[in-house]
């Protein structure tokens, strides 16, 4: 069975798009978990654009499954990985100017600064996967600074918009994943995976986790709304019992 990794960063989106207390990922992580999720992925970024050091170093202490932190080779984010010591560890690539994930970490053209980052976090006994484009040599590099895991950057596979392209892109993973398996490295996938484009996905034969967010937090917002409102109104009427006395 496939595992999959529940990434909750845009629950702290929304609420860093008022600085309030809610929506909490912390609470979003025991419901993904409840629903099935088998680990639970947050990006710490240096801009702390969404997830919060409070976010991670909470989740570290309610977290059933496993518990994921991706994150750049910075040493201001590695110094806290080695305190709140998360059962898997992701290093992508960072630009402050992007939206979301661009690419994955090229690890041929930096693989001193990666070496470097795996060796100080596997000296802590922590699992590392990198997160890299579905390509051979990125790969053997990954074997060569003795990454755990490899995750496969499906950015290309998800945005495709022809059926030739969107056949060349599982190509690419399907040959990239079985290399993973003959070097020994765990293959995950993950990037603009959603409802639809995942089945494919699945059927790749060696695939052993997942990571998904956007389309999980997109899917629940419209899945909760209708009894949010009907919530709100409820909380309007006048028979509704109020655990706070009005001020
Ligand atoms: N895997 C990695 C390494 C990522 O950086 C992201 C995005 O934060 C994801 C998976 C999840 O991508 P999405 O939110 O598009 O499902």
């Amino acid at each position: 069975m496939i595992r999959l990794g529940v990434n909750i960063d845009h629950v702290a989106t929304l609420r860093q798009a008022r600085r309030a207390k809610e929506p909490d990922p912390v609470a979003a992580a025991v419901l993904a978990e409840l629903g099935g999720a088998d680990s639970i992925t947050v990006h710490l970024r240096e801009d702390r654009r969404h997830i919060q050091d409070r976010d991670v170093y909470l989740l570290r202490e309610t977290v059933r499954t496993r518990l994921n932190l991706e994150m750049a080779c910075s040493d201001e984010i590695i110094a806290i990985a080695l305190k709140v010591l998360p059962d898997e560890i992701t290093l992508v690539p960072e630009k402050r100017q992007e939206l979301t994930t661009e690419g994955g970490l090229d690890i041929v053209a930096h693989a001193d600064t990666t070496r470097s980052a795996v060796e100080r976090l596997k000296a802590a006994g922590l699992h590392v996967s990198l997160f890299i484009d579905p390509d051979l040599a990125q790969l053997d590099m990954a074997k060569k600074l003795h990454a755990d895991a490899v995750e496969f950057q499906t950015a290309a596979y998800s945005e495709a918009t022809t059926a030739a392209q969107v056949a060349v892109e599982l190509a690419k993973l399907r040959t990239a994943t079985a290399h993973a398996l003959q070097l020994g490295l765990h293959p995950h996938l993950g990037h603009g995976l959603n409802y639809q484009n995942v089945k494919p996905i699945v059927r790749i034969h060696g695939v052993v986790e997942l990571n998904i967010g956007h389309s999980i937090v997109s899917r629940a917002v419209f899945a909760g709304l209708e009894q949010a409102v009907r919530d709100m109104k409820l909380a309007m009427s006048e028979h509704y019992p109020h655990t706070r006395a009005a001020l």
